[in-house]
């Protein structure tokens, strides 16, 4: 008998509407799964957003104020899928409540809120996920079982990006990423989060950085309604002041005595969606990057010494990946990634499993990212402190 979790999802965006797919599909992926999803309700201030929630997507209702949903009878677990901005309201109201809440990453838009958020899960004791989708690739699973089992040697250097051109033409919208009030900082609560999140989990903890930030396109066309930040405005529309850094990069020191380097842009030309890594060990190394999902580069001293670089091609053989489509090289998307993690996440529900990256993980990522940010003002290195430990 599996059981049943009833869920809400808050914010219909592209995430809202990714997670959403995802709790329809997945009964058809993973049919070994103890639950079943059931999409009991869906908050959105956009009426047509609401409308296509329960059209489209087979929400039993949809309502303006994600208070009523969150608070629903109904309701067991509670999708965080608005901007960066209402992450904490909802997170406090979904743990005061006693429901598990799934957020999106980065949880609030600076390293406080996440901070915030894991100490009202701690006190109300629901479980939690956080979207760091990529690290449910199942190449990226296979990287760091690579590394954990000695394959590469020691690790002595990571390289991260995550360089992106959503935000490349000047005439991109103003939407609520480049705000202050309403996403927090820029790049590095937006992306380059991803990458340390990646980076974390596949060779540790940070333990001490430096970097610096710009902001290279300053004002941008202002959207008129409910706009992607992937929407364009024409030259004669009014514009705006962007709030928050359109680049940021990063010199760093593992716990574990590698080096590593992070760059994070949303106004590059050329790199389309490039969150990429590259690890490098002393008997190997590896790199991988999203716009190729589907293939690992792998460098083994002891297999291949002669043959540079081998493409391993992602397939049934990895975790996950058969749950999509059978065989080898046949290819798997971004989507899937949220249809692995949330399946990962429902299946610890029902079960009462542990479940990782949750607010704990974030809250490393903001670990670092406070010490980055204390950087830009100090102009030089500072040591990762743990904020988890401010919770406790
Ligand atoms: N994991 C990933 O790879 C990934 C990718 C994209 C976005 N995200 C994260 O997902 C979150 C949402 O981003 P997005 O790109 O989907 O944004 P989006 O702008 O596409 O969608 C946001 C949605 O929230 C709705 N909303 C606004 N105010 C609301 C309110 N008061 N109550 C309920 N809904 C409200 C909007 O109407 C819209 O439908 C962000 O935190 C972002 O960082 C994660």
């Amino acid at each position: 008998m599996k059981k049943q979790i009833r869920i809400a999802v808050l914010g219909l965006g592209w995430m809202g509407q990714a997670h959403s797919r995802s709790a329809r599909r997945i009964p058809t992926h993973f049919p070994d799964r103890s639950y079943d999803p059931r999409l009991v309700v869906c908050a959105d201030p956009v009426a047509q957003r609401r409308q296509q929630a329960v059209e489209d997507f087979g929400f039993e209702r949809a309502v303006e104020d994600w208070r009523e949903a969150v608070a629903a009878d109904d309701v067991d677990a509670v999708w965080v899928t608005a901007p960066n901005a209402l992450h904490l309201p909802m997170i406090e109201a979904a743990t005061a409540a006693g429901k598990a809440v799934f957020s999106e990453k980065p949880i609030g838009g600076k390293p406080e809120h996440a901070v915030e958020a894991l100490r009202l899960a701690r006190a109300s004791g629901v479980a939690t996920g956080v979207g760091y989708c990529y690290l449910w690739s199942p190449l990226v699973l296979h990287a760091r079982h690579l590394i954990a089992s000695g394959a590469l040697g020691e690790i002595t250097h990571y390289r991260g990006r995550f360089l992106s051109m959503y935000g490349s033409d000047p005439l991109g919208l103003l939407t609520w990423r480049f705000f202050l009030d309403q996403a927090g900082y820029g790049v590095t609560s937006d992306i380059l989060s991803h990458s340390v999140a990646l980076a974390q989990f596949l060779v540790g903890p940070v333990s001490e950085v430096v970097g610096m930030a710009n902001t290279t396109i300053p004002r941008r066309p202002l959207p008129t309604g409910a706009a992607s930040h992937y929407g364009v405005g024409s030259p004669e529309d009014p514009t705006g002041e962007v709030e928050n850094e359109d680049f940021a990069s990063m010199l760093c020191r593992f716990a574990g005595g590698a080096t590593g380097t992070f760059e994070a842009s949303r106004t590059v030309v050329g790199p389309e969606s490039q969150n990429a890594f590259e690890v490098y060990g002393t008997k190997g190394s590896l790199s991988w990057n999203h716009e190729r999902i589907n293939e690992l580069e792998l460098y083994l001293v002891t297999d291949s010494p002669n043959s540079g670089y081998t493409t391993v091609y992602g397939g049934e053989r990895f975790p996950y990946h058969g749950a999509f489509v059978p065989g080898q090289a046949n290819s798997i998307g971004f989507e899937d990634l949220i249809a692995i993690q949330d399946h990962a996440f429902l299946e610890a529900l029902a079960t009462g499993a542990d479940f990782s990256p949750g607010f704990a993980e974030a809250v490393d990522v903001v670990s670092v990212q406070q010490a980055l940010i204390d950087s830009w003002a100090s102009r030089g290195w500072q040591p990762v402190t743990d904020l988890k430990e401010t919770t406790r």
